[in-house]
This record gives structure tokens, C-alpha cells and sequence, in this order.
């Protein structure tokens, strides 16, 4: 796995957890930044001089060129200083026609005529002021041969092919014994279709840029997921070396997987400020958030369940059909995670994917398990009613032994835990399995539930530590902190590590020139990270206590370095012991420095290593109106050791309301007529307020998941939507009879359902 353990084999602080900091329910670090309003995100940031501003400009239709383009009457619009549009903006590193997702690859802005989907950016307007702008924007004229388009995804989705996307991702058809003979033979069958609409991601933070040179070599503020894969990328279009681009991304307010990369805006106030000779800031609008990035695609899922009656799943199957945008590959994996779950000895799941001109499909919130759990967790409910078995028991009765496709072992898998847990907590026990029984005034009252599972991954990733003359510890990273406490879990695995108080750490991430970690996303970025943080931490213990034991003028000169210990600030061996900053003053004033890195161990494919968790949910419905309300969630997690109890909880639990909005409020509706989307703005895309959520809970288990790393964590930040859906869509028919499998389910549906 890593060198972490070599010099003291016995000893792992985070494991030991000494001081009590691993799994405390510590504070956010930048948490009084922010509540006050000073942290600066990316448009924010003073840059060294006053900054010219850029609106973008987009397209207007779906699919087609530009026919012309008038700049004149924006050219000369007060404040004007620049106008670019394909005509004119400077030459950029050319797009791949594929690209895979590891590789970083340039994306150049207003590079052709051709328009391939409603929002894509045309042009920019630079100017004083952001007013300037705007009013000079509005003043770009477009004139647009449209051809004919392709944007509704249900006129379309029987176009749809195996998907192109490279063939390590798995997509296509995987079957394993007979699905077909075993479906045909099942005594109890569920065979069902469902669909989950276009999602957008919504951040607080709109994907904004603040840049500017100094000679060759720029500096960008932007909004992203991770800074050295940007950095590489946003290098390769504007065709210079990386070491002369620092991207650095201090705050980020939300990506929920919709900032892996850079957008135009961070392109174009690149080459807008080195074109001008000032700092230049671009910013998307809401409206140009919902287009000009990536969304979660629609999706078409058919479950077909085989049962005996006894509850043993004999045939399993989840087929996926979605969309992506003409020149990408991007697949809403919903199938993958069938695979990982349930026992059943005739299989078949897989993808299809119809391209439409539409904007460009990515990742979102958990891809695949959030909208896949959708269908299969509601088809697990509807075949337990078929044998009236109670739906926490079909699931134990499917438990697999090992994992049901590869056969591997499971690192650890505490599902089963998870549903028995949550069952008791919940008062699942109190359920009547027959819809429509439970009244409170005017709701009806149900109760459902639904498993959760999603994957574990460990990116390589590396970390300095630095302890200074005041004993103080500085972390540095190339992470990224997207909202989810990344800055914390980095300052408590110091502290524990280093043995001084939180207060003695500091964090700085979010900048390429700092050592590379993969960023945030896929919920790998605690694991990641926090390994590598570790390893420098176990190093710099060891610069110490080397530094100590060779300092004559040290009480611990001549000990052995292996047996020092680091408590409260104070370096010991035995009772001989000095204060870590008085050691470090005396012998070393400029500081000490060490490297730790972390890369997949050698064995980690030898494991079935996922995180899983049991959502319970109660709702009311009106069946006057329709409305639903949910009055209570819990969820029970298993994810491995959790480093900080408050954070993790805000992760699982920001899932959780995630998939109350997936399963009645979310989506983009798209427009035929353009390819645009309906519902543009928070107005229009309903996502959940504070007085839309009731009681929410969420309880971790205690686990430690040895082989998934030295500190044996795994992830929070996508566990808690997969499934949370799928309870509530279960709570609803429960509560009502209504099973709708279109959503969100929306009060109309619900009407409609109960005829
Ligand atoms: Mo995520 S949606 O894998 O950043």
C-alpha cells in the first residue's frame, strides 16, 4: 500500500487515536470564514490590479452553425474592451474528438461555427465593468442556421447503442448464467420500467475565473473539483507548459461532480487577461450554469426481478437506457452497482445510450447508484408485497456471501448490520405492510426503505507536512475542499499525527504548485488524501524524533528515535521530554519538511470493497392534493473508520435530502422546440428548503475497513443519496397505494395513480 508503516510498524495514530481527534465531531476549519462571508471563492479573489470583467454569450439553438456574427454595436458599447467570438479569439489546443476521463485534454472555447447544443458559448464581451459587459453582451447579434435536432430523449431512446465510452468502464451487457431461462422459469416476477429525469447540479457557487499574468505565466482562481488535472488541461489549451499555469481553487461552494473540469469562462478570462495586460474575471449566469455545464442525462431503467417463493432471487436484471451529447460518451452507469449487490444466480445489466443535441452529460451526485437505486430498491419493494415478505428481510434473504459477479471477498460488508440497525432505531416494526392504513388528519402515513451501496476508491495522491519554530504544523495539498470538510479531516489527521492541538495546524489546498491529490469527487477524496496526509505526517514524526535523538543539547539526545512520542505539543522518550517547538527552534528554526505519498495497494483489487448503508423514511401524503411530505428519515451507514463525526454526518445526510428532491421535486424539463431547459434557475428547479425536510437522521456505524487503507476509511460523500429515493418513493406507496415510476413524483402523479 505505502511506506507509512515502515518506520514505526507498531504504531498508527490515527488507529490509536491518542488524543481523542480522529472521529470527534471537530468544526470546520474554514467554517468561521465562511458564516462571515470572507472566504474568497473564485470571482472574489482581489487580483494584483483592477480586473476587467467577461459576460459570455450563448447560443440560442440546438444544433446547427453561425451564420453570422455582428460585434459592431458591441465593439463600440461603453466600456468595451474586447469581443471574441470563433472568428476572432485566439487560437487554443484542439479538442480530442474522444477523450477518456483520466487523461486531462484541452477544451478550447468558441472554437468553430458549429453549434452542438442550446447554451454553448459563442462569444465574450470583456469591459470595465460587469455592467459594461452585460449591456455589451446584450448587444452581440447571432444569426444561426439551425439544422434539425434530436432533444427529446422518450421520441429517441429506441435509437439508442451500446455506449462508446472506453471498455475498462464496464458498460455493456454483462450476463451471467441464463437470465432469460431463469426470468422465464421465476414463479414470482416484477418486470418494470422506470424513469429518472435530467438533473443539474445546482452548486451555490457558479463556475466563476479570476486570472492574470506576470510575464508568462498565469495565475487563475476558478471553481473546480481538483487543481493538476485542471492545471494540465487549461496548459494544453493555451498551449504553454504547465509550470507556467497555477490554477488554484481555495474555496469551492458545491461541485457535486459538476466541476471536474473547467468551463469557458476560466479559458476565456485566461486569454482575455493576457490579450489585455490586466486580471480578468468571467462568471456563468444560473442560466448559463443549467446549459454550459454537464447534467445527470435522463434515464430509462427496466428491472426484471425472478423469485422463488421464499424470497431467493433466481434472475436479476437492471438495463439502463440514457443520453449523452453528440461528441461525448458519457453513460449514467445505473447498472453497475446491480452487480455488486444482491445474490441471484442468472444476471443480465448494462447500458445503451442514444447521443441527442443536447447539452453536455456528466457526472452528478453519485452517478449510477443515485439514479439506479431509483428503479431497483422501488422493484425489491414491489416483489417483497408480491411474497409478503417484509422488505428488510427479502434483502438479508439476497445477502451475498462474497461478491456476486467477481466471486471476490468483501473487504467488509456490513449491509445486513445497516438494515438491522436502522429497522430498530426507525421503528420499522410498527409498519402495517398494506397501503392506506395509517391516517394522521389529513395524511396518509407510510413507511419505507431501501438499501444504499456505492463504491470505494483510492487515487494516488501525495502531501507535505511542515513543523515550524512555533511548533506549529502546516499541511500542504493539492486537494480541493468542495464544501464536504476536506480541509478539517486534513488539520485532525495532523494533529493526531503530530501530537500538538487542532489550533497548532494549518491547511493550505486548493493550489496546483502544491503536491498532487486527486481532488474531490467519487468519494475518494478523504481516503486519498487523508493516506497521503498520513504518510507525511509518519514521516515528519520521524525527521523529529531523528532531530531530537542527534541534538545534544535535546533531553532526549541518544534515545531511539522509534520509541518517541508526540502528545500535546511535547516530544518524549520515557520521562525525558521537551516542548516540539522549543526542539524545533533550537534545532531546526527553519522548519522541518516531509513528503508522504499513497497509491493503491498492490492487493486492492483482490477485494470487493464498497460503502452501504439502510435509508427509513416516513412520509405523509395528501390525497387530496397530492403533496408529500417526509416527517422522518434515518439512515444507517457503514463506510469504513469516520475521521470526523460532524462533517461525515453533514455529507450523509446532505444525500439523504438529495434523494428526498431525486424522488419528488428534481429535474430539467427540456424544451422540443430548442433543446433548452424549461426550469433554468432555483425559481424553477425545486430542490429542497429547509422547510421541506422533517426529522433527518444519520447514524455511521463503527467500522474499519483494513483493507482499504492505512487508517481503514473509506467515503460519506455519495453513500447518503443511494437509495434515499427510492425509501421515500417506497414510503409514498406505503403510505397511499400510489407507485409511480416516472420521476419526481409529483403531486399530479400521485392524483393520477390513485385514479
Ligand atoms: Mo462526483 S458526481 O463523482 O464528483
Amino acid at each position: 500500500m505505502t511506506s507509512v508503516l515502515e518506520w514505526e510498524a507498531t504504531s498508527n495514530p490515527v488507529k490509536e487515536n491518542r488524543a481523542g481527534i480522529i472521529g470527534k465531531a471537530v468544526d470546520r476549519y474554514e467554517g468561521p470564514l465562511k458564516v462571515t462571508g470572507t472566504a474568497p471563492y473564485a470571482y472574489e479573489v482581489t487580483p494584483p490590479s483592477p480586473a476587467a470583467y467577461g459576460v459570455m454569450v450563448s447560443a440560442t439553438i440546438a444544433r446547427g452553425r453561425i451564420a453570422a456574427i455582428d460585434a459592431a454595436a458591441a465593439e463600440a458599447s461603453p466600456g468595451v474592451l474586447l469581443v471574441w467570438s470563433h472568428e476572432n479569439v485566439p487560437e487554443q489546443g484542439p479538442r480530442p474528438p474522444l477523450y477518456d476521463f483520466f487523461t486531462p485534454f484541452p477544451r478550447p472555447a468558441l472554437q468553430s461555427d458549429r453549434v452542438y447544443f442550446f447554451g454553448q458559448q459563442v462569444a465574450v464581451v470583456v469591459a470595465d465593468t460587469l455592467e459594461n459587459a452585460q449591456a455589451g453582451a446584450d448587444l452581440v447579434k447571432v444569426t444561426y442556421e439551425a439544422d434539425s435536432q434530436a432533444v427529446d430523449f422518450h421520441a429517441h431512446r429506441h435509437e439508442a447503442t451500446e455506449p462508446d465510452s472506453p471498455p475498462e468502464f464496464q458498460l455493456g451487457n454483462r450476463e451471467m448464467g441464463d437470465f432469460a431461462a431463469g426470468f422465464a422459469a421465476a414463479p414470482v416476477r416484477i418486470d418494470d420500467v422506470w424513469r429518472t429525469p435530467l438533473q443539474n447540479h445546482c452548486q451555490m457557487e457558479p463556475c466563476a475565473a479570476t486570472a492574470w499574468w506576470e510575464g508568462d505565466h498565469l495565475t487563475v482562481h476558478c471553481s473546480v473539483q481538483t487543481v493538476r488535472r485542471n492545471q494540465i488541461a487549461l496548459a494544453a489549451t493555451l498551449q504553454i507548459p504547465p509550470e507556467n499555469v497555477r490554477v488554484l481553487t481555495r474555496y469551492v461552494g458545491g461541485g457535486f461532480g459538476g466541476k471536474s473540469a473547467f468551463y469557458e469562462d476560466t479559458v476565456l478570462a485566461s486569454l482575455a487577461a493576457r490579450a489585455l495586460g490586466r486580471p480578468v474575471k468571467v462568471a456563468f449566469s444560473r442560466q448559463q450554469m443549467m446549459h454550459g455545464t454537464i447534467h445527470r442525462p435522463a434515464t430509462e431503467q427496466r428491472v426484471r426481478l425472478g423469485a422463488t417463493p421464499d424470497g431467493r432471487l433466481t434472475a436479476l436484471s437492471l438495463m439502463t437506457t440514457t443520453h449523452c451529447d453528440r461528441r461525448g460518451f458519457f453513460t449514467e452507469f445505473s447498472s453497475l452497482f446491480v452487480r455488486n449487490l444482491y445474490a441471484a444466480p442468472n444476471r443480465l445489466t448494462g447500458h445503451s445510450v442514444v447521443k441527442l443535441d443536447l447539452p453536455v452529460a456528466g457526472a452528478l451526485r453519485a452517478p449510477g447508484e443515485a439514479s439506479g437505486t431509483l428503479s431497483l430498491e422501488v422493484a425489491m419493494d414491489e416483489l417483497a408485497e408480491k411474497l409478503g415478505i417484509d422488505p428488510v428481510e427479502l434483502r438479508i434473504r439476497n445477502e451475498p456471501e462474497a461478491d456476486p459477479e467477481t466471486g471476490k471477498p468483501f473487504s467488509i460488508r456490513q449491509l445486513v448490520r445497516c438494515m438491522r440497525e436502522g429497522a430498530q432505531l426507525f421503528g420499522w416494526d410498527k409498519r402495517n405492510p398494506k397501503p392506506g392504513q395509517v391516517r394522521d388528519g389529513r395524511w396518509m402515513v407510510g413507511l419505507g426503505m431501501a438499501a444504499a451501496i456505492r463504491g470505494n476508491i483510492l487515487f494516488p495522491a501525495s502531501a507535505s507536512f511542515t513543523v515550524d519554530a512555533d511548533g506549529v504544523i502546516t499541511v500542504r495539498q493539492g486537494m480541493t475542499d468542495i464544501g464536504t470538510g476536506a480541509y478539517t479531516v486534513l488539520a485532525q489527521i495532523a494533529a493526531e499525527t503530530l501530537g500538538v492541538p487542532l489550533g497548532d495546524v494549518r491547511v493550505e489546498i486548493g493550489d496546483s504548485e502544491l503536491p498532487p491529490a486527486p481532488g474531490s469527487g467519487g468519494q475518494f477524496g478523504a481516503a486519498s488524501a487523508g493516506s497521503a496526509a498520513l504518510a507525511a505526517g509518519m514521516n515528519l514524526r520521524k525527521a523529529i524524533a531523528e532531530l531530537a535523538s542527534n541534538d545534544p543539547a535535546s533531553p532526549l539526545f541518544g534515545g531511539p528515535a522509534g520509541q518517541v512520542t508526540f502528545q500535546d505539543g511535547v516530544v518524549a522518550i520515557a520521562n525525558r521530554s521537551e516542548r516540539l517547538a522549543d526542539l524545533v527552534r533550537r534545532a531546526a528554526p527553519d522548519g522541518l519538511t516531509a513528503m508522504g505519498e499513497v497509491s493503491p495497494a498492490a492487493d486492492s483489487g483482490d477485494w470487493s470493497s464498497h460503502t452501504y448503508g439502510a435509508h427509513y423514511v416516513e412520509v405523509g401524503v395528501d390525497t387530496v392534493t397530492g403533496e408529500v411530505r417526509t416527517r422522518r428519515m434515518l439512515g444507517v451507514f457503514a463506510a469504513g473508520r469516520i475521521i470526523n463525526r460532524k462533517t461525515a454526518r453533514s455529507q450523509l445526510t446532505g444525500g439523504m435530502i438529495w434523494g428526498v428532491s431525486s424522488a419528488l421535486t428534481e429535474g430539467n424539463l427540456v424544451d422540443p422546440r430548442y433543446g433548452s431547459l424549461i426550469n433554468q434557475d432555483l425559481a424553477g428547479y425545486m430542490v429542497p428548503v429547509q422547510a421541506d425536510i422533517g426529522e433527518v437522521e444519520a447514524i455511521m456505524l463503527d467500522e474499519v475497513d483494513d483493507k482499504a487503507n492505512p487508517m481503514g476509511i473509506k467515503g460519506v460523500g455519495e453513500l447518503g443519496i443511494s437509495g434515499a429515493g427510492a425509501a421515500v418513493a417506497n414510503a409514498i406507496y406505503n403510505a397511499c397505494g400510489a407507485r409511480v415510476r416516472d420521476y419526481p413524483i409529483t403531486p399530479d402523479k400521485i392524483l393520477a395513480a390513485l385514479g
